[in-house]
């Protein structure tokens, strides 16, 4: 994609002591990715040439995290246009400059266009929104014109302004050539003793400049300050994801019970039935079946797979074409050649399996000795008896049979029978000499 001359600033060097936690705030996962990566894939895909990230002295793992960003510090949260202003070296009067917030996560491409194409008539665009309640956001300030010629912070805000519904979702577009001297009039004269970013609307005002404001859904502009609009927030966005898949032709049997993470990706034809979860990483192709209560994590599943109910696929894994995975499984960085059957209560950890293998019921790799991990090699057509333990390192050659209840330690050849059980042996009448002793009968 052609990249567009936009230098965008993203904030998140506030203290985010709403969130009650250690973690900075903009690294709370949607999704699971942090917040502030929502906003990272948002700029690659509006195509913009420079993203500067604006964090805290104490934010050192944030910063290694973000490796797409610059990064430029903060050093006291002394206010959003404090923020913006620590980021002055990249303002360099000649590229509009777009300010976003860590916290506002959700926000789309096409709104930002919008906010793009309004630039062209005005030198500063705010994004604002209806929400259905206004809450603590900023109050934008229409005059009768239509023309935006304040923001009123909810704090500052008169009985009369309160009542303003349209609210500021914090994202901003400047015209660069005015950007510096527009950020650098912004004082802290008000009721939290900050610098605003908001106020360089009146500012700019009054410099005869003209702004305005585009409207945003307030789905995609909430902001998070707490855990309770983490978690609205999440459900924004996983009502999203329900909506995208169903739209590409996936089957939910109970979509609010399905929950995916922002790289899920699943094709056409898929059916998944309710309470399924999926990690990051996830891959499923076209016309798998997925039954109720399974879990998924960075995994691939080929066509026509089923997997379920009450399965766990962990990462690593992958899944070929028209392979069954049945109930109270748990696959671990493994390969199950197509058309294989793992069908019930297993373990399969580090292993290979070809094509049409199948694995009895409570079969068990044993991959860890405490130490090491090591790895189960099963080759085409081979046959686990049920309650069987592999003991890895192990291979076991094509077409091969286990006899159930063995503990295998040894490779078994191409075509072998490999038993490890003592022979059974029947005691004649003991049962009823048993049960005499216990007086139970005559
Ligand atoms: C801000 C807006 C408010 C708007 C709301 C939308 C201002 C003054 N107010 O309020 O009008 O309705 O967002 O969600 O801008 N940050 C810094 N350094 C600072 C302070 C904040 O980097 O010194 C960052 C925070 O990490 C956060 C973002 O800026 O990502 C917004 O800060 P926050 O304190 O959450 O602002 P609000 O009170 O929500
Ligand atoms: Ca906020």
């Amino acid at each position: 994609m052609s990249k567009i001359k936009l230098i965008s600033v993203v904030l998140g060097a506030g203290k985010g002591t709403r969130m009650k936690s250690a973690k900075p705030k903009v690294m709370h996962e949607i999704g699971h990715l942090p917040m502030v990566q929502h906003i990272e894939y948002l700029l690659e895909n509006v195509g913009c040439a420079k993203k500067v990230f604006v964090s805290s002295p104490d934010m050192q793992d944030t910063r290694d995290h973000l490796t797409a960003f610059d990064h430029t510090i903060q050093k006291q949260a002394l206010g959003t246009g404090h923020a913006v202003l620590s980021a002055a070296n990249y303002i360099d009067g000649t590229t509009d400059v777009l300010v976003l917030y860590g916290d506002t996560p959700l926000v789309t491409e096409q709104t930002i266009k919008n906010m793009i194409t309004a630039r062209k008539d005005y030198d500063l665009v705010v994004l604002g929104m209806h929400p259905q309640d206004p809450a603590q956001y900023g109050r934008l300030i229409m005059d009768n014109a239509g023309w935006l010629t304040r923001i009123v912070e909810f704090k500052e805000a008169t009985k009369a302004e309160k009542k303003v519904t349209f609210c500021n979702s914090g994202i901003v577009l400047i015209n660069g050539k005015h950007a510096l001297d527009l950020l650098e009039t912004i004082n802290n004269k008000n009721a939290k003793g900050e610098y605003y970013l908001t106020d360089i609307v009146e500012i700019a005002n009054q410099k005869g400049l003209k702004a305005t404001a585009v409207v945003g859904d307030e789905k995609e502009l909430i902001g998070v300050n707490s855990c309770v609009e983490l978690a609205e927030a999440e459900h924004i966005f996983q009502t999203r994801q329900r909506h995208k898949f169903l739209n590409a032709g996936v089957t939910l049997r109970d979509p609010a019970t399905t929950y995916f993470s922002y790289d899920t990706k699943i094709d056409g034809g898929c059916i998944i039935e309710p309470n399924v979860f999926f990690g990051p990483g996830v891959t499923i192709e076209k016309d798998v079946t997925i039954r109720a209560n399974s879990y998924f994590e960075d995994c691939h599943i080929k066509q026509k797979a089923c997997i379920g109910p009450f399965a766990r696929i962990r990462p690593g894994t992958e899944i070929a074409e028209q392979a069954k995975i049945g109930n109270f499984v748990e696959i671990k960085k493994s390969k199950i050649g197509k058309g294989s059957k793992v069908s019930h209560l297993s373990y399969i950890g580090d292993s290979t399996l070809g094509e049409n293998v199948n694995i009895g019921a409570g079969t068990i790799t044993c991959n860890y000795d405490g130490y090491n991990k090591y790895q189960t090699i099963l080759e085409d057509g081979v046959f686990i008896g049920s309650n069987s333990s592999l003991v890895a390192p192990l291979t076991i050659g094509k077409n091969a049979i286990v006899g159930a209840g063995s503990s295998i330690t040894k490779n078994i050849n191409e075509d072998e029978i490999g038993i490890t059980r003592v022979d059974q042996k029947n005691i004649k009448d003991a049962a009823r000499r048993f049960r005499k002793s216990k007086r139970l009968i005559d």
